[in-house]
């Protein structure tokens, strides 16, 4: 198998466009050839524009009789500079492509929910940068409102006081720096209970969601409340000592210091608290893949993720 990159310099509107390619073999009969909307054709087998602009089609397709031109051919038209790569180079770049002809057309969802310190901020991001879509820690939401009310040193139970903080919750402005302080987050587990809260800061996320090109989001009741119609939905799980001893790892490498057994504890109350409310608790949605990080480094669950996320935008590819 030959992999190859071509760099389509055609501007439209005005960034280059990209598009890769895969050699089989010599005979292009039944592979795909790709049709764009300005009339111009990809002799790609697999191609896709990856400057995320919305003037490309690259749904229309029909079988080549054509064989692949070779390099020299390719790049003796100056619109094109093609060179030969590796299969893992031309893995990753057709899974950007995939998920830019997404994001050019339809917009793309990827839930991730799990317990806290399983590893779903870190994989959310990293898949929101892989995939160029929009990201939103939804804890950050809640972790908002419970700051408010302590900041005016008020009950974490008023409930007017937290309906008005939420109402006030600008999803631009969220600072984890000043919110990921470990008391907000337990304080955030209580005002998380309050069903109008939650009513008022889910529709602000069902609104950044919709927001194009698409976004992960990560949370507790993202694939079950949030966007129950997410185009992927992960669950991520490790278990409460692995948490623990990551939150511990994380203290200490800061130079801070801290007791094991009280993190494990405050990992467990925090669980039953997210796990047992009436209201939205975490728990998977029944079409999640689950993704249990507690043998895994982070490097293997963003692949793992990555491979499903892939399967469903090859198969979207192929409807
Ligand atoms: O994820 P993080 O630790 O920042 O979340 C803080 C708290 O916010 C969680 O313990 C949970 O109670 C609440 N939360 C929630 N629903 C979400 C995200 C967070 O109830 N989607």
């Amino acid at each position: 198998m030959r992999y190859f990159y071509v760099h389509w310099k055609h501007r439209i509107p005005e960034e280059p466009s990209r598009l890769w390619y895969e050699v089989a073999d010599d005979n292009f009969q039944n592979r795909t050839i790709e049709f764009y909307t300005d009339g111009s054709v990809g002799f790609a087998i697999r191609g896709a524009a990856l400057d995320g602009s919305e003037d490309i089609e690259i749904g229309g397709t029909r079988n080549s009789v054509e064989g692949f031109p070779d390099l020299t051919e390719i790049n003796s038209d100056n619109q094109f500079e093609a060179s030969e790569v590796n299969a893992v180079d031309f893995e990753r770049r057709w899974s950007e492509a995939l998920a830019s002809r997404f994001r050019m057309t339809t917009g793309f969802t990827i839930a991730i929910d799990g317990p806290a310190g399983a590893g779903k901020g870190t994989l959310a991001r990293r898949l929101a940068d892989h995939y160029r879509l929009n990201l939103l820690d939804t804890g950050l939401t809640y972790r908002a409102v419970a700051h408010s009310l302590l900041r005016l040193g008020l009950p974490l139970d008023n409930v007017s006081a937290a309906e008005t903080a939420a109402r006030q919750v600008d999803l631009a402005k969220l600072d984890r720096a000043v919110l990921s302080a470990h008391a907000v987050g337990e304080a955030a587990s209580k005002v998380a209970v309050i069903p109008s809260v939650r009513r008022i800061l889910v529709d602000k996320q069902r609104d950044f969601a919709k927001t194009p090109p698409g976004a992960v989001l990560d949370g507790r009741d993202i694939g079950t409340v949030v966007c129950p119609d997410a185009d992927v939905k992960l669950y991520v799980t490790a278990s409460a000592e692995v948490r623990a001893k990551r939150r511990l790892d994380e203290i200490e490498s800061i130079g801070g210091t801290a007791n094991f057994d009280e993190i494990l504890a405050d990992i467990v109350r925090r669980d039953e608290r997210d796990m047992g409310r009436m209201d939205s608790p975490l728990k998977p949605a029944a079409d999640a893949h689950l993704l249990d990080t507690s043998e895994m480094a982070i490097e293997a669950a963003f692949l793992a993720a990555r491979a499903i996320i892939d399967d469903v935008l090859a198969k979207r590819n192929e409807a």
